[in-house]
């Protein structure tokens, strides 16, 4: 087996997103023979086991134009676009609201520093499409927003230069519709800043915050446990943290000897939840918890429904 690749994103446990400028150093890139899904995640204790199969056929799929594509229009899309044609589905009202902002929304209504007199910071991790982080803009003086994926970031990027971007989403097959991503002018863009970087290893100067907010990322993380750990040294004393997850365990992002729910065990469940209470309590308090659906358009006939668990936790 010969291998040789540039890109951390080689493996899943690579610390650093792969930047498409490395394409140009991509050398010889298969590694085994199609499948080896069942040793593929099959690494003992060696989390370091490239997962080469996994770059290949999967890739990143938050790298991919297909997710960026659909990723804009969940994030910016009108609700008449996504859902033409089954408006019907607007009879759960939260539908109609945009999910991203939703989550802006229970970070100002929870912070007890929201209309005090100093300027609110907050720090956004796994920022996808940058919705949320400019919707927390509207209150926040600044806006630390990460995303490992180099190309959300720069989609991010474009959307704070321009305020607008174009894009396509799609009817059927190869149809699409032109759309249009655009930020409300009201908000001030400049107050974002938005960076690659990875919410297990962060930088070691990234500061604390009034508001931290991870919408679906704990499942989407390599090593679910030390990103939670490392929570209670973002969020100031009384500050707040708002995650939310549909805890969708998968081997893709997370290994499951990482996994910190989503298992039997003594023959229990071991329910996402519960973890993160146990996890977070020691240096927090729960205040909230509520359930807030949201829509990710496949094409005009298929839809990803999930109704992430969002819970709002204040720092002691
Ligand atoms: C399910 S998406 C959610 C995106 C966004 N928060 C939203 O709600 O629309 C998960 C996001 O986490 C990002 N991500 C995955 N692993 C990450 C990591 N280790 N550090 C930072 N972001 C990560 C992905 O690139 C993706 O943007």
């Amino acid at each position: 087996m010969v291998l040789i690749s540039t890109g951390c994103q080689a493996t899943v446990f690579g610390r650093f997103a792969f930047r498409r400028h490395f394409f140009q150093h991509a050398g010889i890139r298969l590694a085994r023979p199609n499948p080896i899904s069942k040793d593929l995640y099959d690494i003992g204790d060696n989390p370091h086991f490239i997962t080469v199969n996994h770059w290949i056929n999967n890739s990143n799929a938050y790298e991919q134009e297909k997710t960026v594509e659909e990723y804009l229009q969940y994030a910016y899309g009108t609700p008449e676009s996504n859902l033409e044609g089954f408006e019907f589905m607007f009879s759960l009202p939260a539908l109609k609201d945009n999910f991203s902002a939703q989550c802006a929304k229970l970070c100002q209504e929870n912070s007890p520093v929201v209309n005090g007199d100093h300027p609110i910071e907050a720090l956004e991790l796994g920022c996808g499409v940058g919705r949320s982080a400019f919707e927390l803009a509207r209150f926040c003086h600044r806006v630390v927003a990460q995303d490992f994926s180099s190309r959300f970031i720069q989609i991010c990027n474009i959307l704070k230069e321009k305020g607008q971007l174009p894009y396509n989403y799609t009817v059927e097959g190869k149809i699409t519709r032109k759309a249009q991503a655009v930020v409300d002018s009201s908000i001030p863009r400049e107050r974002c800043h938005f960076e690659q970087g990875d919410a297990c290893n962060l930088r070691t100067d990234i500061g604390s915050y009034d508001i931290v907010l991870c919408a679906n990322l704990v499942d989407r993380v390599p090593d679910p446990k030390k990103f939670l750990d490392s929570l209670p040294g973002l969020v100031k004393p009384d500050g707040v943290l708002v995650i939310t997850t549909p805890y969708t365990w998968m081997e893709n992002y997370t290994w499951s000897g990482k996994w910190i729910a989503g298992f039997m065990e003594n023959d229990k469940e071991v329910k996402g939840f519960s973890v993160l209470q146990n996890i977070l309590s020691p240096h927090f308090e729960l205040v909230k918890k509520e359930n807030i659906p949201m829509i990710i358009r496949e094409h005009s006939r298929k839809f990803q429904l999930c109704i992430p668990h969002a819970t709002v936790w204040n720092r002691k």
